[in-house]
């Protein structure tokens, strides 16, 4: 009765499903599709321009529809022409719509016939949402600029105009000039022994979807770390690099040997100025890398597990609108976890979930209901604004219950043949409660029950019957910040020789919202907070200070403020300061001098914090 009930709802799921369309593009890939995308650009570090020309080779599903939609933001488009395979180019009328803040500017073509090419003549703003162009003063040598892209989630239509869409996969090839000198890389094949002469081109065989379109041009040098994984960064930071992520190919190793052969032939890092907005971005075959996990003593490489696992769960496997971007994120967070557990141990495994809980927790707190389910009625308006801990902590929580349940025995070979079934494929959430119904389910019927399921798909907060890791060694942490806090010992006192980040992240995270201002000194005399080279704990010790009045604080924080642009590790900070009108003062002057080496996507995420209503 259960599973005949449970089929009923799938169909239903099923239904609705194909009647969805991506909220997030203009792009109308039922009627035609892009299938590749050839490239012809130079990046212009005068101008903050890339231009040149996009040929879109297209597959008609409707040959009769005369237009073909593609979505741009802040593009310039000088020129738009077609081609038949059997005659020549036609100039082909096109209009660009009123520019939506979230969505940009729809541009459709005219298209009397059904052409196999069009090419699209265009320039991209200084101000492009999905890139950053740096003064030398703002890189690790401080002698070239740079410029990279960040394409996910709706910001690959600011630099190529593109149905930007994750649904629609294509393959592409680039021709990129820049500057002598400096090194083009993309999300494709990059060459180690390219030739300095700002002439480069790529080819990426495998088809992708838009977001995962990614360059960057700066002073640049490669180190192999096996023979398929290396680093590219600026010599100024590619030995530390190294050194941090020696383990990147054992990590490869882990992640075949649960879920199957690597599909993209190389997988290198490239490591970004501080401003990078993001801690990674898993660019197929080149993931971006925040150079604030370089800690010294790898204690965040769970971020390259991250980046690595999302070439199963996302480049292979990909959500096909970000409503979906659980079976992205939150897939990714399982597998990182399982190769952190397999290279580091289940302490550190423990540990890792135990913060991720704690952060869950937090956000579940200020989330509306309806943004805490994995199955969302709608990404809201800016998808930016859909990356809570819920797709990424529930989801990976979640993956972790179906494994309790199952046992790893069926759930490893279940989750293996989700990514061999639909590799290079979209998928949404009905997809996989398909899947799940038919290749997990069936090995065990009573392992769940569809209250449970529903629980975690479509219902708020945490389930109750979720059996959540503990982690003994931040107990540990628990039970030294109690008896610091109870007066029974002194900050100095407590053993925290051995304490790596997590345990000192633990330790600031449990503290209660205020301390007195001369308990923080005591903290900072024995451990030095302020002022901390590692990101993650700077994130929360700063808050912290903020909160309790502890001004002393304040120069080190400016300064961190400054420097780093990843918007995870400062915002929290921006967040305690405005909340005071004196903060607020402050948090306004900082950014006001940090503002212009920011990203567009940090200044935008600080400006609308700034610009909040006081509480
Ligand atoms: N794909 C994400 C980054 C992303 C998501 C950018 C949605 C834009 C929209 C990336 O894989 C990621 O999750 N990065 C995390 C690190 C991770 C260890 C949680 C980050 O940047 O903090
Ligand atoms: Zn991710």
């Amino acid at each position: 009765m259960r599973l005949a009930v449970f089929a009923l709802g799938l169909l239903f799921a099923a239904g609705l499903a194909q009647a969805a369309r991506d909220e997030h593009s203009y792009a109308e890939p039922d009627q035609v599709v892009v299938r590749d995308l050839g490239l012809d650009i130079r990046v212009d570090f005068g101008a903050k321009q890339i231009r040149g020309h996009a040929d879109l080779a297209l597959e008609w599903k409707n040959p009769k529809h005369g237009q073909l939609v593609l979505d741009t933001r802040d593009l310039s488009i000088d020129k738009v022409l077609g081609k038949r395979r059997d005659s020549g180019w036609y100039r082909l009328k096109f209009t660009l719509d009123k520019r939506d803040p979230i969505l940009g500017q729809k541009l459709t073509i005219k298209t009397p016939r059904p052409y196999e090419v069009i090419r699209i003549r265009y320039r991209t703003s200084p101000d492009a949402s999905g890139l950053q162009w740096l003064e030398p003063a703002k890189t690790a040598g401080k002698k070239a600029p740079f410029m990279f892209s960040q394409s996910q989630a709706v910001h690959a239509r600011s630099w190529v105009p593109l149905q930007d869409t994750p649904a629609v996969r294509y393959t592409y090839s680039a021709h990129v000039e820049t500057d002598p000198g400096l090194i083009a890389l993309m999300s494709a094949d990059n060459p180690p022994n390219a030739p300095r002469d700002g002439d480069y081109v790529f080819r990426m065989s495998q088809p992708i979807p838009s977001y995962l379109m990614a360059i960057a041009v700066g002073d640049l040098v490669f180190r192999p770390i096996s023979e398929r994984a290396g680093v590219w960064a600026e010599p100024a930071t590619v030995d530390a690099a190294v050194q941090e992520f020696a383990d990147t190919e054992r990590m490869i190793q882990v992640a075949e040997s649960l879920y199957g052969p690597y599909r993209w032939e190389r997988y290198d890092l490239l490591i970004l100025p501080p401003s990078f907005p993001f801690g990674g971005m898993e660019n197929p075959r080149l993931s971006f890398i925040t150079p604030t996990v370089i800690a010294g003593d790898k204690s965040l490489v769970s971020l390259i597990a991250h980046e690595l696992a999302h070439s199963w769960s996302g480049n292979l496997v990909t959500n096909s609108s970000w409503k979906d971007i659980w079976l992205n994120e939150g897939f990714t967070s399982y597998v990182e976890n399982r190769i952190v557990e397999a290279l580091y141990g289940k302490p550190q495994a423990e540990m890792e979930n135990v913060i991720s809980l704690t952060g869950l927790r937090q956000e579940l707190a200020e989330l509306k209901p309806a943004q805490q389910t994995l199955v969302l009625d709608s990404a809201g308006a800016d998808p930016d604004d859909a990356l809570t801990a819920v797709p990424y902590t529930k989801g990976q929580f979640f993956l972790q219950f179906l494994e309790q349940r199952f046992g790893r025995e069926r759930f490893d070979p279940f989750l293996r043949s989700w990514f061999d079934q639909h590799a290079f494929g979209s998928v949404d959430s009905a997809t996989f409660e398909r899947f799940l119904a038919t290749v997990l389910l069936p090995q065990a019927p009573e392992a769940v029950t569809q209250g449970e399921l529903d629980a975690w798909l479509r219902e708020p907060g945490i389930p109750k019957f979720a059996q959540l890791d503990t982690s003994e060694r931040l107990a540990a942490v628990d039970a030294a910040r109690q008896r610091w806090l109870s007066g029974k010992v002194a900050a100095k006192e407590l053993d925290t020789r051995a304490w790596i980040t997590q345990e000192w992240v633990h330790f600031i995270e449990g503290m209660p919202k205020r301390l007195p201002g001369q308990k923080l000194v005591e903290l900072d005399q024995a451990f030095r907070f302020t002022g901390t080279g590692n990101g993650e704990i700077a994130q929360r010790w700063y808050p912290l200070a903020v909160r309790s009045g502890y001004f002393e604080a304040r120069p080190a924080m400016a300064e961190f403020l400054k420097q780093i642009g990843r918007r995870k590790l400062i915002l929290p900070t921006y967040e305690a300061l405005v909340a005071s009108k004196d903060g607020r003062d402050f948090a306004r002057q900082i950014f006001n001098e940090a503002k212009a080496g920011y990203h567009p996507i940090t200044i935008a995420s600080v400006q609308a914090l700034l610009d909040r209503p006081a509480r």
